[in-house]
């Protein structure tokens, strides 16, 4: 079964099979059938805004239709287990999107689901499908020959202990290329997990302050303090100000994933390095992608 669970089970082939398909529904033709008489079902025990109502549009664009399990609504609220209801909703999908607060849950479920599982998030652990839409951004902004002519600076900034799609760009960039400087940028006991780095084919340096790299950065990637983890932070230490940003190299981009806090003032917003509309945009490009291939045979 064609399960999307985190970054590294999925093989370079796929990943770019599925951006080409992505590069494809952005700039050709929609085929409005490909999902013609699927079901899509979402399971969102967390939060979710993109990630949720990108993979709804991106069912709708190719004709296929959704199923939304709503948890306080189910009959988990009579003591059946998860376990039960993923094999009660496998009965009724051909595909289920999962995001779950616990980082081991979404494995556990695809171990019983008989249709294929999308992980949108498990905890802070991965979050594949935003790192799929991360890449596929850059790639479009940044010509393929500056990615492969070092030195290529990326700063990852603010919550990178508890920030899943941290975890699953960089280590996507990190199986795609090699010359790339990482630069983790976080406050204090908000640092990036060694189990992240440990392998890391590329450079990667710890950092406290942004104002300090934002110079040489290529890509400067901002995430927000994930307050409902159990942070004792409650603000970013490294906030993009205009002031900041004016530092920044002209070609420079900004991503974020959103939802921003303080860390992405408004005032930059008219920015022309300023990509995160577009790289959300982008995602139900690629989720569009990904449900073609996770349901294709
Ligand atoms: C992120 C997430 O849920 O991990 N958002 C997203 O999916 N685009 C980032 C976050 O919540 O901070």
């Amino acid at each position: 079964m064609k399960h999307i669970l985190d970054v590294s089970s999925l093989p370079i082939k796929t990943v770019e099979m599925i951006l080409q398909t992505a590069r494809q529904f952005k700039h050709f033709h929609i085929p409005g059938d490909l999902l013609k008489g699927k079901i899509v079902t979402t399971m969102f025990f967390e939060p979710s805004t993109r990630t949720h109502k990108s993979f709804q549009c991106a069912t709708y664009r190719l004709g296929g239709n959704t199923l939304d399990y709503n948890h306080y609504t189910s009959s988990a609220k009579k003591g059946e287990t998860l376990r039960d209801t993923i094999t009660t909703m496998s009965q009724y999908s051909d595909v289920i999107v999962l995001r779950h607060p616990l980082e081991g849950t979404v494995h556990k479920c695809a171990e019983v689901a008989d249709v294929p599982i999308i992980n949108a998030g498990n905890g802070s652990g991965e979050h594949s499908t935003q790192a799929l839409l991360d890449v596929f951004t850059i790639q479009s902004l940044i010509p393929l020959e500056m990615t492969r002519s070092p030195p290529f600076h990326i700063a990852f900034v603010g919550d990178l202990k508890h920030g899943r799609t941290v975890h699953s760009t960089l280590q996507l960039l990190d199986k795609m290329y090699t010359g790339i400087f990482f630069h983790f940028v976080s406050n204090e006991g908000l640092h990036i997990d060694k189990k992240y780095t440990e392998n890391l084919r590329n450079n990667h340096y710890c950092e406290h302050n942004l104002k300090n790299i934002i110079n040489m950065m290529d890509i400067i990637y901002m995430t927000r303090i994930q307050k409902e983890r159990n942070t004792n932070a409650d603000r970013s230490e490294n906030i993009l100000t205009k002031e900041i940003l004016s530092l920044a190299k002209e070609n420079a981009i900004v991503l974020h994933p959103l939802p921003r806090n303080e860390e992405l003032p408004v005032e930059i917003d008219n920015d022309p390095r300023c990509k995160f509309v577009e790289q959300m945009k982008n995602g139900v490009y690629v989720r569009m992608a990904i449900l073609d291939y996770v349901l294709s045979k």
